[in-house]
């Protein structure tokens, strides 16, 4: 296969009135923690961002328990050294098998494009970097081929069709604090929603600035109007 297919999904915090599914955000970060953590770094997220409202909300006991799960490089101590996690502290950055760290990738990838270079799909579907993720694990064909002494495997959506990555997904792999089923389709939405959680953690915050501005454009806009009229009354 040639790669590049991205399904549309409609995910809840798309629209200007979309926001996060704070379940959907805990099962994403589960997948995270328990699965794609063992290969990719989320460096740019702190510990402690799990917490924020808008996004998983989890407890301060789970934060510091997190945190305190991972490794992180002792800054007070000799050169290399580790102490566990405090949650203000990032995610740590993993560089043992050159896989790219997954804080800001949602954003750094593209899902839809055309048609014709005019990026109409993109204005209607939105960016795709999250249906790129969520194509992206369950794009596998089964198929693999060995080149240049490393394994590539078939996928529908990787632009080329094959990468390096081993399917990282199966059925069950991840049994769900909160009892929903762990199909490949699910555990797939969930991490890619966890995702653009962390490259957008702002997004409703950002959503809810947008109306107040525009609100208040209008409470301008008819201020000025009044102020027009009055100040032109004698004239005419
Ligand atoms: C690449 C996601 C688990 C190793 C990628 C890419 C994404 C991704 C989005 C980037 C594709 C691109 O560059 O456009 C995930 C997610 C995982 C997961 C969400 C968990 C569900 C793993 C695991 C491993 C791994 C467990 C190691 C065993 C790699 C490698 C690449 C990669 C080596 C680079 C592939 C290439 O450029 O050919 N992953 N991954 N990933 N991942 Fe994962």
């Amino acid at each position: 296969g040639d790669g590049g297919h991205v399904e549309d999904i409609d995910f809840s915090f798309e629209g200007p009135f979309g926001t996060y599914d704070a379940a959907q955000l805990q099962r994403g970060f589960q997948v995270y923690y328990e699965v794609c953590s063992a290969c990719h770094g989320l460096k740019f997220v702190s510990f402690r961002s799990l917490g924020e409202e808008s996004g998983p909300g989890y407890p301060e006991v789970q934060q510091k328990a997190i945190a305190a799960s991972y490794d992180v490089a002792d800054e007070e101590g000799d050169p290399g050294d580790t102490r566990p996690g405090k949650p203000s502290d990032n995610f740590p950055a993993n560089d043992t098998v050159g896989a790219p760290d997954l804080s800001l990738m949602a954003k750094a990838r593209a899902g839809f494009h055309g048609p014709a270079g005019l990026g109409i799909n993109q204005l209607l579907k939105g960016g795709g970097g999250p249906e790129y993720i969520h194509a992206i694990l369950t794009g596998y064909t089964g198929e693999e081929k060995e080149e240049a002494g490393a394994i590539l495997y078939e996928n529908h959506a990787f632009p080329g069709g094959y990468l390096q990555m081993t399917p990282p997904l199966s059925a069950g792999l991840v049994e769900y604090q909160d009892g929903t089923e762990a199909s490949v389709e699910q555990m797939s939405q969930d991490v890619a929603a966890f995702l653009m959680w962390t490259a957008e953690p702002k997004m409703t915050e950002r959503k809810q600035a947008g109306f107040r501005n525009i609100g208040f454009l209008i409470l301008l806009l008819v201020l000025f109007y009044f102020t027009n009229k009055k100040i032109w009354a004698p004239v005419k």
